[in-house]
């Protein structure tokens, strides 16, 4: 993914310092731990790369938002969101690592857990774990509507999470399928969540006016990997403006009616909302 990469708890430091300064409110941390194993047991070690890094950001970033990307597939051996029997994913068992996930997420310091998953339940159990471990003021933003996509590519190549065989069609979303996405932010707030998100962004703008509009909640929207990629290869052949791209994009989203929007253009959309600096590259 062109200008993104892993970077040490370090690099993050000064990475997020930077973000902060060009006026970025916050940061999703995703983790890519050193040895992976079939159930995904490496999400929890308070000693990960995740919660080493949200103590390290709370420490030496002030002000900085720390959300966390709450799921297994970084963590297992085989990239499936879940802990498996055979084939199949598990969900209950899967919900129990997850909420175990979240809660060393808040023991280091994180402020919103975000559960990318999709099994059924896991919010309500989240929630439950967390304010029976004295977290109640961490917030839950759920990945509620995420659809199964080809525009996560770049991401599991970058993350090393590709599933190794089949795909996650039992628990991401039918792309033809809206009201689906509705009963699922339904439950998911009706479980306790506190901001719901819609994923991918731009080919699912529909979504996100329909669910701002019928639930009145905070929403989020995840431009994604493959959509962000996209505008960076046309940029890079010289067919687009970049900048002007970039902020069309990113205010059609915004219209649509999500009021927080993850991109891998945060910095470079900040600087141009500022004003100043060097633009796209
Ligand atoms: C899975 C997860 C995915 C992304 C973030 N978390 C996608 C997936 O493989 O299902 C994709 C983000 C992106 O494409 O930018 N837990
Ligand atoms: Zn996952």
């Amino acid at each position: 993914m062109p200008g993104v990469f892993q970077l040490s708890v370090d690099e993050l430091v000064k990475e997020a310092a930077a973000a902060r300064a060009d006026g970025v409110p916050g940061v999703l941390l995703f983790g890519l731990p050193d040895l992976k194993d079939g159930g995904g047991s490496g999400a929890a070690d308070p000693e990960g790369p995740v919660q080493s890094a949200v103590r390290a950001l709370k420490k030496d970033v002030p002000g900085l938002l720390v959300v966390t990307d709450v799921c297994l597939c970084e963590y297992t051996s085989h990239g499936h969101c879940g802990v498996l029997d055979g084939e199949e994913i598990l969900n209950d068992a899967t919900v129990d690592e997850l909420a175990r996930a979240a809660l060393s997420h808040a023991a280091a310091g994180a402020d919103v857990v975000a559960p990318s998953d999709m099994m059924d339940g896991r919010v309500g159990r989240i929630r439950e774990v967390l304010d029976e471990g004295g977290y109640a003021n961490v917030a839950i933003m759920s990945y509620a509507a995420k659809y199964c996509s080809a525009f996560y590519g770049p991401f599991r190549e970058a993350a090393d999470s590709a599933p190794a065989f089949g795909d996650r069609r039992s628990h991401q979303m039918d792309p033809a399928n809206v009201e689906e996405a509705i009963r699922e932010v339904a439950l998911d707030l009706d479980e306790g969540a506190d901001i719901v998100m819609i994923k991918p962004a731009v080919p699912y703008l529909d979504v996100i006016a329909r669910v701002k509009q019928e639930f009145g909640v905070p929403v989020a929207a995840y431009h994604v990997s493959g959509e962000y990629a996209m505008l960076k290869a046309a940029a890079r052949n010289g067919w687009i403006d970049e900048p002007r791209a970039m902020l069309e994009t990113l205010t059609s989203i915004r219209r649509a009616g999500a009021e927080i929007i993850i991109t891998y253009y945060a910095r470079e959309a900040a600087r141009a909302l500022a004003g100043k600096g060097r633009g796209p590259s």
